[in-house]
């Protein structure tokens, strides 16, 4: 049969890994998953309860198409509690995960053929949803000394219609400061750009807190998730906020798109906003792998990373070691039994020389996965 020009999207190379590492534990070999970009750990306790309880006494059946209005209500207290903003709810959307909110926002602020600059490293499925919605991603290649963040001065010229940024970002866990986001804000409100931040992995920040665009501007569009902090990303639940006057537009196209986010996702993510005993000492494990891996990876040869800020990822340059990412990534599964993702999937021009470790299993298998990684890399003569 036919089929579409915007259709041929890459593969998501770590999904790919984690089937290979899936079909060497179906071998029967053991697997340290330093791959997969999401947290070992269930939804909140309190989040499973919330949603036993309402399958008993509800129907669970379609909800309004912005989302439960005391969820929204809930999410815009989330701000306060967390920034000191103050957030009408109005503006808050309830989306299928940010990766729903993807689809909406960039449906909504770009035509067919537009440009749109994305940070290179950079999450890969960015540029393939921007591509089966007809759209141009531009990579906007960034630099260690910026923290892997684009800057205004590298924009410029480029006839971007939009700029999408994360921070903390992944595959680097790096972050923007506030000075640094408000420039980017700045440079995209003078160029008549629209501002989509991607704030996923607020909530996992070490040193500083993340600085949120809603603390800099009302025009912007902010999308975060359920999935990372809050622990659910099976749950498919995520949330987007929007400049007041882009409310309307949104609901329209999320009638007809999503009709509702999942109702029993949306029934957990209320409980499971107030889960902060438990959601604190999730956090707590990721800092202690952090410190882990901020140890362990220098001594295993990996020692030029990218600063691991927030997130649970450290990205690594391995440019000396190989150019080859890919073949790397697959030495070091059959080899060591590390599943570790290639740079490539982030950056499909210089990811043949980076790899991204990811440090949300448990401790003791971060513990195991770097001693398995010095292993590996002293056999291969790159270590004594
Ligand atoms: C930076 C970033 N944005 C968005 C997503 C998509 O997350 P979800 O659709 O589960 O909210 C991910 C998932 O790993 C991510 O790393």
């Amino acid at each position: 049969m036919r089929n579409s020009r915007r259709g041929e999207v890459d593969p998501f190379i770590v999904m790919d890994v984690m089937e290979a590492a899936r079909a060497a534990e179906a071998a029967g070999r053991h697997v340290i998953h330093m791959e997969v970009g999401q947290p070992g750990t269930p939804a909140p306790a309190a989040a499973r309860a919330a949603l036993a309880r309402a399958m008993e006494e509800h129907a669970l059946g379609y909800t309004v198409a912005l989302g439960l209005p005391e969820l929204r209500a809930r999410i815009a207290r989330l701000y306060g509690d967390w920034y000191g903003v103050d957030l009408d709810p109005a503006r808050v959307v309830v989306t299928a995960g940010s990766s729903g909110a993807f689809i909406l926002a960039f449906t909504a602020l770009f035509d067919a053929g537009e440009k749109v600059g994305i940070g290179a490293p950079g999450y890969p499925s960015y540029r393939q949803i921007l591509r089966a919605l007809d759209l141009a991603p531009v990579d906007i290649p960034t630099d260690p000394a910026n923290r892997y963040q684009p800057v205004p001065g590298e924009l410029a010229g480029q006839g971007l219609s939009g700029l999408l940024v994360a921070s903390p970002a992944n595959p680097t866990g790096t972050m923007l400061g506030r000075e640094d986001l408000a420039a980017l804000i700045g440079w995209a409100e003078a160029e008549g750009a629209a501002f989509v931040s991607d704030e996923i992995y607020h909530g996992i920040e070490y040193e500083a807190k993340a600085v949120t665009a809603l603390e800099l501007s009302d025009q912007v569009y902010v999308i975060n998730s359920f999935s990372k902090y809050f622990s659910m990303t099976g749950w498919r639940v995520g949330w987007m906020v929007v400049p007041p006057d882009h409310v309307r537009r949104i609901e329209r196209l999320a009638q007809n798109l999503f009709i509702c986010p999942s109702h029993a996702a949306q029934v957990a993510a209320l409980a499971a906003l107030d889960a902060t005993e438990e959601l604190e000492g999730n956090l707590a494990v990721y800092a202690a792998n952090r410190q882990l891996m901020l140890e362990g990876l220098p001594r295993a040869g990996f020692g030029n990373i990218a600063p691991p800020d927030g997130a649970f990822y450290v990205y690594a340059d391995v440019s000396r070691f190989t150019s080859d990412s890919l073949g790397f990534a697959k030495a070091i599964l059959d080899e060591a039994g590390v599943a570790v993702t290639p740079g490539l999937d982030f950056d499909p021009v210089r990811g043949g020389g980076t790899l991204r470790f990811s440090y949300a299993a448990g401790t003791e298998d971060i513990r195991e996965g770097l001693a398995r990684l010095a292993r590996f890399m002293r056999a291969r003569g790159h270590i004594d």
